[in-house]
């Protein structure tokens, strides 16, 4: 049973060319805002080079939860929590040294995050489970929104909840949660929630996240 839930808005389904009021929107409801990455390298597609994400981060209304999908994370892990950045996640994949990068995001100031793809054995970083803040367990094949939620991901999420014990750390889905998927995510044990173009594709953003948060909450407390 998770006690808290969070909701953390992805703008990749947003609108780019007016990000600031588009997070906006979302601003007194969210708990973070997750800001996609993407290099067209480790995924096949592009959003933001370091810049144009200083900038968002920057005037973001919300704290921001950057999920980096870019390969060779390393050094610019780093540089996203010297920005202020409140979680930082690498891919477990991406990462040249993930221990060094996990204490260099959390000396940095920021939560260390360790991101898992869908075809990643978890069990395979339980040993640094005492370097990470939170745990991202991809439920699509990173590089774009609106894709299925890929529900056979429960097992490594059931799995995670598992090796995090009763330590502190957040357990993050990502990809495909809607009202009609998060109850899967929450009964697997993830407490923190990517949600993007269901918010984003609906009319309310703002009521949309509030309409997710009511039914994680009451379906928890079932
Ligand atoms: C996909 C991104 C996700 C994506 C989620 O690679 O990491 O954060 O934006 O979007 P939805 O909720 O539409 O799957
Ligand atoms: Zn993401």
């Amino acid at each position: 049973m998770v006690s808290e839930i969070r909701i953390t808005p992805s703008i990749l389904n947003a609108d780019f060319s007016q990000l600031n009021s588009e997070i906006l929107k979302i601003s007194e409801v969210a708990d973070l805002l997750h800001l996609d990455v993407m290099d067209n390298v480790f995924v096949p597609n592009f959003t933001f080079d370091f810049q144009a994400a200083s900038e968002i981060i920057a005037q973001s209304a919300l704290p921001v939860d950057a999920h980096l999908m870019v390969a060779n994370v390393d050094q610019i892990a780093i540089d996203y929590a010297n920005l202020g950045c409140a979680s930082v996640t690498v891919h477990a994949e991406a990462t040249k040294n993930i221990k060094q990068t996990l204490r260099g995001i959390r000396s940095a100031g920021s939560r260390a995050s360790l991101g898992i793809k869908p075809g990643t054995d978890i069990d395979l970083y339980e040993e640094f489970v005492d370097e990470i803040d939170m745990f991202l367990i991809m439920t699509v094949e990173p590089g774009f929104g609106g894709q299925k939620f890929m529900q056979d991901m429960m097992t490594k999420v059931r799995r995670t909840r598992e090796i995090i014990g009763d330590r502190p750390i957040w357990l993050q889905v990502d990809g495909g949660i809607s009202m009609s998927t998060i109850e899967y995510a929450l009964d697997a044990g993830a407490d923190t929630f990517v949600v993007g173009s269901a918010v984003f594709n609906d009319p309310d953003p703002a009521a949309m996240v509030e309409k997710i948060r009511k039914h994680a909450h009451d379906h928890s407390h079932k």
